[in-house]
């Protein structure tokens, strides 16, 4: 085991990797791992219990990597799986380990983009089922209505590459006109999977221009860094050798290497853990 204790950041794939992007352009210095399970995503369409099975499957793989703090960057398992694994998994042998999603500090800022104080909500069917945008938004924005749209076809065309095909405006169509058509008077439109913002210019060519784009990382890495202040007992604890290190479920790292390098906008070389 390394003497390094790095934050650990997870997805089901390659989309925490554009949260990633903006939290190591915030939050430089720091030791990362990155962990995409990519030979089962995508999680979206899965049962409660396999996403959770799965998510804290790999989340106790970043702790035995030494990681204090794990940033769940997927909405899904923060949507179906991070409530279990805090209140439920961690006090049970884990109680000094942390681990954070991306929901909330989305909601909590959300609000403050919208003029009208209408929301649409873009997510895979798992955070769309869950509800956890409509609860959290209501507690911080009470005075915002938010609609959602479940986009299952997003993630399996950006996961197999062929979201910048023509093929794929059919499917960006088809879902916007599906949330544009819940109300008029949307504004702002969240995208809430960390795969879209892959697609944020797609998206954006079928949107009249008085609708604003949101992708959720900076808002995240600006909530990690003001959890790290708050936090000293943890950040402490925080190697920083400006070490980024990438891991994936899939054993064709060549493939992950490639594709994960364009949502890092940056060279990746990963390692293959077998789950
Ligand atoms: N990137 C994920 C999210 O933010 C996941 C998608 C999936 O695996 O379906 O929801």
């Amino acid at each position: 085991m390394s003497s390094q204790k790095p934050i650990g950041i997870f997805d089901s794939g390659y989309g925490g990797l554009t949260v990633f992007r903006s939290i190591a352009d915030q939050l430089p210095g720091y030791d990362y791992i990155y962990f995409g399970d990519n030979s089962r995503a995508p999680y979206g369409n899965r049962s409660f219990k396999n996403i959770h099975h799965y998510t804290w499957e790999c989340v106790q793989w970043l702790f035995k990597q030494d990681c204090p703090l794990v940033i769940l960057a997927c909405n899904t398992a923060s949507a179906k799986a991070l409530r279990t694994i805090q209140q439920q998994d961690l006090p049970n042998g884990y109680a000094d380990k942390r681990v954070l999603g991306v929901i909330r500090p989305t909601a909590e800022v959300i609000g403050n983009y919208s003029s009208n104080k209408e929301i649409g909500i873009l997510g895979t069917k798992g955070t769309v089922q869950s509800e956890s945008y409509l609860l959290e938004i209501a507690k911080f924005f009470p005075e915002v209505k938010a609609y959602q749209q479940a986009c299952p076809l997003w993630v399996p065309l950006i996961e197999n590459g062929e979201h910048d095909k023509p093929g794929a405006d059919y499917f960006v169509k088809q879902y916007l006109d599906g949330i544009l058509g819940k109300s008029n008077s949307i504004d702002t439109l969240l995208l809430a999977c960390t795969h879209y913002p892959l697609i944020q210019e797609k998206i954006k060519n079928y949107l009249p221009e008085n609708i604003q784009v949101i992708a959720q990382g900076d808002i995240v890495a600006k909530s990690l860094t003001d959890y790290l202040k708050r936090h000293p007992e943890i950040e402490q604890q925080l190697t920083k050798n400006n070490d980024r290190r990438f891991f994936t479920t899939t054993d064709d790292t060549d493939d992950f290497d490639k594709q994960a390098s364009m949502f890092f906008n940056e060279e990746v070389k990963s390692g293959y853990v077998a789950v």
